[in-house]
């Protein structure tokens, strides 16, 4: 499990090139260092700020950390970065939790959407979970974000349960992937 906790970066993975209409570089995706953890932290108040529509304000809040609260967070999940041109523009973890890898916090800046950052991101903590020995992945969504559930069943995802009222009132979806 010490391998989890390494706040030194692996080796960068260059996904599929850019769209050529699109003035963008290579998307790199590594796992997270000490000093990505403002600019993580900035992302899911980003994210999280624009999304508030509807949502229960305990949740909203509860989802941007500190930059204290996110170092907690990183004990015992190994988080992954999307960057373009060095900006951190998605972030994803995955714990191991008996014996499985389950995916938590995952955000793409709404400027990056639709453009392969999630994607991205869910095959690293993917490849990352399988040479961990985790048989499988899971996850779990409100039923609400519909670009999510759209997102993992497009990945091959299978749901697999649905929570009602599970979190402050909100109904949870659950999806698994099979390694
Ligand atoms: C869900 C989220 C992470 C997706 O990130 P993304 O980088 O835009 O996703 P990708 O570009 O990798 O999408 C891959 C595929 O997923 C599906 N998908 C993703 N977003 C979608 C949307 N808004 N509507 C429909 N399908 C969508 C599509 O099939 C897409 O492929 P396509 O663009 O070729 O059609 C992003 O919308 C987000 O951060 N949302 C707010 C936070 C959130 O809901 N987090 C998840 C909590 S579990």
């Amino acid at each position: 499990m010490a391998e989890e906790h390494r706040p030194e970066r692996e080796p960068g993975r260059a996904v599929a090139a850019p769209p050529s209409e699109k003035p963008t570089s290579a998307l790199v995706v590594e796992r997270i260092a000490a000093q990505d953890v403002p600019a993580v932290c900035a992302l899911y108040k980003k994210v999280w700020e624009a999304e508030t529509t509807g949502l229960p304000a305990p949740l909203v809040k509860s989802w941007q950390p500190t930059p204290l609260e996110f170092t907690s967070w990183m004990e015992g999940v190994t988080y992954f970065a999307a960057r373009r041109d060095g900006r951190v523009v998605g972030v994803l973890g995955c714990a191991l939790e008996d014996g499985s890898g389950h995916l938590v916090h995952l955000v793409v800046d709404p400027e990056f959407r639709r453009q392969k950052v999630a994607t991205a991101l869910l095959a690293a903590a993917l490849d990352w979970a399988k040479r961990s020995n985790a048989p499988e992945v899971w996850a779990d969504s409100l039923a609400r974000f519909s670009a999510a559930s759209a997102l993992f069943r497009h990945l091959g995802f299978a749901t697999c349960g649905l929570l009602h009222k599970h979190q402050w009132n909100e109904d949870v979806q659950l999806f698994e992937h099979l390694l």
